[in-house]
């Protein structure tokens, strides 16, 4: 199959064109290397494919319709996924208008690109971020979404609901696939495990904002990265699904479980709870389990001493 992605430079676009260079696929890659954190690394995060024959990389914006349909024809991919976005809860607050425009208009693009080139079939990066402070745990595909925290959580329900026009009006097989904060190798560097690990590392105090009591549905990106391939095989209709780690974990014990893995102990540094943050996730994954047959598969605890490690041989620092 040939396969379309967007971001296919970053975090999770990276693992996932691994997974599928390495199960036989075809990849064309769009990414245009923003300036949100390094290009050079996003750069290195894609290097061990240049010599792969099956995968293309093409430096370049979403919001060039004509690039994205000319791409999406010359290669007669088959289907989408799309995962380029302005990323950063925070950082949306701050630029509320980029988040928008490469969101949201952005990913109108990409659906009217694939519609001029007959593709119609699409897997989506959405978040848990559009359950806001949802009172109901866990957060269900179908609990009320509609009170966003921040533009970041408005921008990605937006582009659910232009994916769901598509799937009405040009009947585009979609699946919009929530995912739950993300680590392993090569996060984001503003993230916090990558923020924490390297504070630790470093002798520095850990920031940590609110009261410590907050948590989160950490989830590996090898099962992210599993959930998609398995949207991609899936896909019919139109549909909405958490992809999740296997459970929730306070801000406090992620700490205590990057002290065991790092062997050092950590200081904090209390700050106040940033504006757009939400209290908990946490995710019911029912509709994973029944629609993809999705089932997440590493332990926090195991994936953190994985991160550490890795953290460790690409920065060269030494655990005492
Ligand atoms: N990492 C997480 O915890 C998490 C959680 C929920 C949702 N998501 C979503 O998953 C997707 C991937 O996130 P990630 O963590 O890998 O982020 P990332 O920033 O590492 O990857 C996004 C990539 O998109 C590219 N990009 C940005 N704007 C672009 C544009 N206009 N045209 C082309 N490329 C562009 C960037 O250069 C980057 O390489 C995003 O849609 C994000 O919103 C991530």
């Amino acid at each position: 199959m040939t396969i379309f992605v967007t971001g296919a430079a970053g975090f999770i676009g990276s693992h996932l064109t691994e997974r599928l260079l390495t199960a036989g696929h075809s990849v064309v890659a769009l990414d245009n290397l923003d300036g949100q954190y390094s290009p050079a690394d996003k750069r290195l995060n894609i290097e061990p494919f240049w010599s792969n024959t099956r995968f293309h990389f093409v430096e370049g914006d979403i919001r060039d319709q004509s690039l994205v349909a000319d791409l999406l024809r010359r290669y007669r991919c088959q289907v989408v996924v799309h995962l380029a976005a302005r990323t950063g809860v925070r950082a949306s607050v701050y630029e509320p208008a980029v988040c928008l425009d490469v969101n949201v208009s952005g990913t109108l693009s990409v659906l009217e690109a694939m519609r001029s080139a007959q593709v119609s079939r699409l897997v989506m990066a959405s978040s848990s971020s559009v359950y806001g402070n949802s009172p109901h745990l866990p957060f269900r595909e179908d609990d009320a979404v509609a009170q966003p925290l921040s533009p970041y959580a408005m921008s990605k329900r937006s582009a659910e609901l232009l994916a769901h026009t598509y799937h009405h009006l040009y009947g585009f097989d979609v699946a919009c696939l929530r995912f739950f904060t993300v680590y392993g190798p090569r996060q984001r560097p503003e993230m916090a495990i990558t923020r924490f690990t390297r504070q630790l590392l470093d002798g520095e105090p850990i920031t940590l904002y609110g009261s410590g009591n907050t948590a989160r549905n950490y989830t590996h990106v090898h099962d992210t990265v599993s959930g998609i391939v398995q949207a991609i095989q899936y896909i019919k209709g139109f549909n909405i699904v958490n992809i999740a780690g296997p459970s929730s974990t306070s801000l406090h014990e992620l700490v205590q479980l990057l002290e065991r893995a790092t062997g050092l102990p950590a200081r904090i540094d209390w700050q106040p709870e940033q504006p757009g943050d939400v209290y908990c996730t946490q995710a019911d994954l029912r509709r994973a389990a029944d629609q993809l047959h999705y089932k997440p598969s590493i332990l926090l605890k195991d994936g953190l001493r994985d991160f550490v490690a890795w953290y460790q041989q690409i920065h060269g620092t030494v655990m005492v």
